[in-house]
């Protein structure tokens, strides 16, 4: 009886121990228009969520791979996409945009998804600036292409936490990054709303924006500028370190100028969009604290209770 028990144990592992494996969401297995950034490592390999939205075979936008068919932007980079989808393309894997390797995927898109609260015809600060854009076929994930996990509802990113924005925007207002177009990336601290919102107030601007930052936004930058996302940059991600792993905490959406003291980029925040990514992608998991980082565990959990019921059963 204990020979066969532990045979059926035995056979059991690797099944377990692969469902344990496979709810460590692949987006875990990272270890930890750019203003005053610097060229990401040359290998490309840091940042291989980062896509670029091309729209009539140029850069427009940044974006952020979730999953083998999603990539999360911001919906002003789509003003056209209910008539033109087929004008866009996504472009993954690249490092420098106009020297692209084998490790570059190029992807048609099947669907663009614009949150219903956006309003291209807003006043601007946009509200719900946030696009799910579901790729035509799945995409294989290699060292270049790889998603990044997304954060539930609940996390709150540490105001401490050095986060990094990432794009090809430009290097200055109105200064495109210049050939071949290298990945830039920037080190910029998370700052919360109230706090954005009274540097906002602050700033004598004509015409006046009050509390511009809602809810839906997070702030990221320094009180004394200098580093930044710009323009073309937007789209792309706020990536924070979480529970040991990079966590998608922003996507790009505005900002008054680039990089000016007291005004720091804003970005949509992506917890507080996360109910909605659910909605549209109902296999996604979302990290959260206290279980390594992602909650696909829990839903794999009725398979383990049955596994583990089963080698109760082979014990009798
Ligand atoms: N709206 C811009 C874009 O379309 C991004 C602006 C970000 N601005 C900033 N200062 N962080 O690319």
């Amino acid at each position: 009886m204990v020979p066969f028990s532990l045979a059926v144990w035995l056979l059991l592992l690797p099944v377990l121990l692969q469902d344990a494996a496979s709810s460590e969401a692949v987006c875990e297995a990272q270890a930890q228009r750019i203003i005053g950034g610097r060229p990401a490592p040359s290998d490309g390999l840091s940042w291989p969520w980062q896509v670029s939205i091309f729209y009539q075979g140029k850069h427009i936008c940044g974006g952020a791979l979730i999953a083998e068919k999603w990539v999360l932007s911001a919906a002003h980079c789509f003003p056209n996409f209910k008539m033109q989808t087929k004008h866009y393309v996504v472009v993954l894997g690249a490092y420098q945009l106009l020297n692209t390797s084998s490790n570059t995927v190029t992807s048609d898109i099947q669907r663009i998804i614009l949150h219903p609260s956006y309003d291209s015809y807003d006043t601007p600060p946009p509200r719900g600036d946030i696009a799910l854009v579901e790729l035509k076929s799945p995409v294989s994930f290699t060292a270049y292409i790889r998603p990044i996990c997304l954060p539930e509802a609940s996390v709150q990113f540490s105001m401490e936490e050095s986060c990094v924005v990432t794009g090809w925007g430009e290097i200055q207002p109105g200064v495109a990054l210049p050939p071949p177009l290298t990945l830039q990336e920037v080190k910029v601290p998370l700052i919360d709303r109230e706090k954005c919102n009274s540097l906002f107030n602050a700033a004598q601007r004509e015409p006046p924006l009050y509390n511009p930052v809602g809810p839906g936004m997070i702030c990221a930058g320094y009180q004394e500028g200098g580093k930044d996302s710009c323009q073309g940059d937007s789209g792309g991600p706020l990536a924070c370190p979480y529970d040991g792993h990079w966590v998608l905490a922003g996507v790009v959406s505005w900002g008054i100028g680039c990089g000016r003291p007291g005004l720091p980029g804003v970005y949509s925040s992506v917890p507080f969009y996360a109910t909605w990514i659910s909605q549209h992608i109902p296999s996604m998991t979302f990290a959260m604290r206290g279980n390594g980082g992602v909650n696909g565990r829990e839903q794999n959990s009725p398979a383990v209770i049955l596994l583990l019921v089963f080698f109760a059963l082979t014990l009798l």
